[in-house]
């Protein structure tokens, strides 16, 4: 991590004049160079981040890889892998994802809230499925993740396992520039309206696919739970309805169950600015 500049920037540049740039000197190096980036104004919440601890060593990072290495091994010859697969081939689902990538070749994928892989087996399986999609289709591009929880060995292993560990906590606010998978097994709901917020516009939403909670049943919730503040904090969750498919996610193992329960695809297809406006 002492290369730990952003690897890549969250936002698409509007209006220069409302833009920041940040240059920061790069650690441990004689000659000191500098690197810039830029972020909106308007998300100027986005933070630069590292892990706490300072400290890992050669062990604990080669148990955890380990430990990963099975964990793929036996996730990709598990019933509920195979069935996912299954979903994602069906002509339906296909068509979706072509949708989404129009023409370009690739989508990137973003992971957000993967949670501690080294703590918790419902992390290390929903990681295990990122990586295995990732391996499966071509039209995947890069994996990159940020969650402010990893630690400095979880990042090292997750970068030895292909995946770019972001360094600045976009508080998911990532825009579709282009296509874009958002793996986003059981974040908070507040995460996802940082998303569709950021996503506000029609090409943009028909450009990203969310794998994550289901927005069904935040509404369902919403309409039994009635309180403002949770509605207003969830708002383009529940505007998105409108203009939104949601495919469910079959889990059934225990295993399975904790890790991806109330997990759906979305995918978004409103037609006009106009359908927007709604939450204005
Ligand atoms: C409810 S936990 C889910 C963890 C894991 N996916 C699971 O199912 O056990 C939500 C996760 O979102 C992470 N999170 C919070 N803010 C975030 C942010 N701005 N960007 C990415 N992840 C974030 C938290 O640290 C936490 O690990």
């Amino acid at each position: 991590m002492d290369d730990a500049l952003p690897k890549a920037l969250p936002p698409e540049k509007s209006d220069p004049s409302e833009d920041w740039t940040i240059v920061l000197p790069r650690r441990g190096k004689k000659n000191r160079t500098v690197n810039k980036f830029v972020i909106p104004k308007r998300q100027m919440e986005v933070q630069l981040w590292a892990p706490i601890d300072l400290e890992t060593d050669p062990e604990r990072e080669s148990k955890l890889k380990q430990k990963m290495d099975t964990c793929i091994k036996k996730f990709e010859n598990s019933e509920f892998y195979r069935n996912l697969l299954s979903q994602i081939r069906n002509p339906d689902i296909v068509d979706k994802f072509s949708k989404v990538l129009g023409s370009e070749e690739k989508m990137q994928m973003v992971v957000y809230g993967i949670g501690s892989i080294e703590s918790f087996e419902p992390p290390r399986l929903q990681l295990c499925l990122a990586i295995l999609l990732q391996r499966s289709f071509d039209w995947i591009g890069g994996i990159e993740l940020f969650d402010p929880i990893i630690s400095l060995t979880e990042s090292k292993v997750l970068t030895s396992l292909g995946c770019t560990v972001l360094s600045i906590n976009e508080q998911g606010r990532r825009r579709a520039v282009k296509p874009t998978f958002f793996f986003m097994p059981h974040c908070e709901a507040e995460l996802y309206d940082n998303l569709l917020e950021a996503n506000w516009e029609v090409d943009r939403l028909n450009r990203l696919v969310i794998f994550g909670n289901s927005f069904e049943a935040y509404e369902q919730h919403a309409s039994l739970c009635k309180s403002s503040a949770v509605t207003s904090s969830r708002k383009h969750v529940l505007a998105i309805r409108s203009f939104a498919e949601e495919l469910g996610v079959d889990t059934f193992s225990d295993d399975s169950f904790r890790a991806f329960h109330g997990t759906s695809w979305h995918f978004f297809g409103p037609s006009a600015e106009a359908d927007l406006q709604i939450i204005l």
